[in-house]
């Protein structure tokens, strides 16, 4: 048996509790903020799931990951079908026929395919240098102006000509009319929320959760005290940013009650001119279609927010620096034999939720070998 300290009860701290409580260890989870769950802690206000740190839709197309979680909780048909409102025109999104049609009036896919055709060829034979380029040589001038600049430079805090081309190296553009998101096998939102999934990995004799307590106000005690340290929180504030600074993106959210039955007529709406200051508006009653008090609804506005320490870090910035600064911290984790670092801050990833279920589970193949 062994004793472990799980610091951060995210899904990723979550999972790893569960399946070594489930082997006979003992774990001690600790989570510095004041409720359980991490990024996907979910708040019924209302008989409404309030998604408190943005709208978070289950997808995988691994069978294995959608079985696991599965066994927590039952999930609803959400379909993941965002709306794009450029100025008060609606578009729908991903870019697909139906938002093709809005734009151009044309009707089928080779008329689509020939009007992107045709506004690709301002950029030449040019090698796309920066988000802008790469953006116009994937789907052309018109959706680039409406649906992507605004959003993109909103979301990072920058000018396109001044963003990197990588990071939109693909965008899903589809000659169908299909409004579907995700491309993925299997998607949804838990019945009841997100919340309950972690209380119910959490909910062991052998599981100890405590909320509002910071590993860093006792750290290398917790060290000396445990057996091993699973660790979900920030990597370079592990180290004491002794080689610099990781860059996040952060958010800002500000959540509205209001005495109305249906704001905007879906969970997602992108806001993407470059007036509006917020990227997106979550009407949380329709992730579970409609579910809650008839008379109220609850939504919530998401602004793009620079980073500093003390922050919440919601993105990690995976440019090439970062990611070289990472590889650095991570080769430095070899002078902690007893920390395994995971989740999107300690492995310093974007991670869907699929995925951190994905990688936890690797870590307890490799560290509960059964
Ligand atoms: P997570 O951040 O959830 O948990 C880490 C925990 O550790 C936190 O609770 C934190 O407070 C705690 N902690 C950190 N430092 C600590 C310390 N020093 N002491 C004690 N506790 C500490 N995914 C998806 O599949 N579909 C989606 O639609 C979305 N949508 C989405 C929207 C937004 C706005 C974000 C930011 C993210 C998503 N995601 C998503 C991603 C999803 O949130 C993510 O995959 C998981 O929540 C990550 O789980 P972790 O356990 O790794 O981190």
């Amino acid at each position: 048996m062994t004793n472990y300290l799980v610091v951060g009860s995210g899904l990723f701290g979550a999972t790893f509790a569960y399946e070594a409580a489930k082997r006979g260890n003992h774990v001690k989870v600790i989570e510095k903020r004041d409720h359980i769950a991490g990024n996907i802690y979910t708040k019924e206000v209302d008989g409404i799931q309030v998604h408190q740190y943005g709208a978070h839709i289950f997808h995988t197309s691994n069978k294995e990951i959608w079985e696991y979680i599965n066994q927590f909780v039952e999930f609803n048909r959400y379909t993941n079908s965002p709306v794009a409102n450029y100025k008060g025109e609606i578009y729908n999104l991903p870019f697909n026929m139906n938002t093709f049609n809005k734009l151009w009036g044309v009707a089928t896919p080779a008329e689509a395919a020939a009007k992107i055709a045709e506004q690709r060829k301002v950029l030449g034979d040019k090698t796309p240098e920066n988000l802008e380029e790469q953006a116009i040589s994937l789907i052309g001038t018109d959706i680039y102006k409406k649906l992507i600049k605004g959003y993109t430079e909103k979301q990072w805090g920058q000018k396109a000509t001044e963003l990197p081309a990588f990071i939109i190296r693909r965008l899903p553009v589809r000659l169908t009319y299909d409004n579907n998101y995700f491309n993925d096998t299997y998607q949804g939102i838990p019945i009841g929320g997100y919340t309950q999934i972690i209380e119910k990995m959490l909910d062991s004799d052998l599981i100890d959760v405590e909320t509002g307590v910071d590993f860093f106000d006792k750290k290398q005690e917790y060290i000396d005290q445990y057996d091993k340290v699973i660790f979900t929180g920030m990597i370079d504030q592990f180290f004491n940013y002794q080689l610099g600074e990781l860059e996040y993106r952060s958010l800002r959210f500000e959540t509205e009650e209001m005495d109305i039955d249906n704001y905007q007529g879906n969970a997602v709406v992108n806001y993407t001119d470059a007036e509006t200051p917020y990227t997106r508006v979550i009407e949380h009653k329709h992730f579970e279609f409609g579910k809650g008090d008839k008379n109220k609804t609850i939504v919530t506005k998401e602004y793009p927010a620079n980073w500093s320490r003390g922050d919440e870090p919601y993105y990690p910035i995976n440019n090439d620096k970062n990611n070289r600064l990472y590889k650095a911290y991570r080769d430095l984790s070899s002078t902690e034999p007893k920390v395994v670092f995971g989740g999107r801050l300690g492995q310093y990833r974007y991670y869907d939720m699929h995925q951190v279920i994905h990688a936890a589970l690797q870590v307890v193949k490799d560290e509960l070998k059964d």
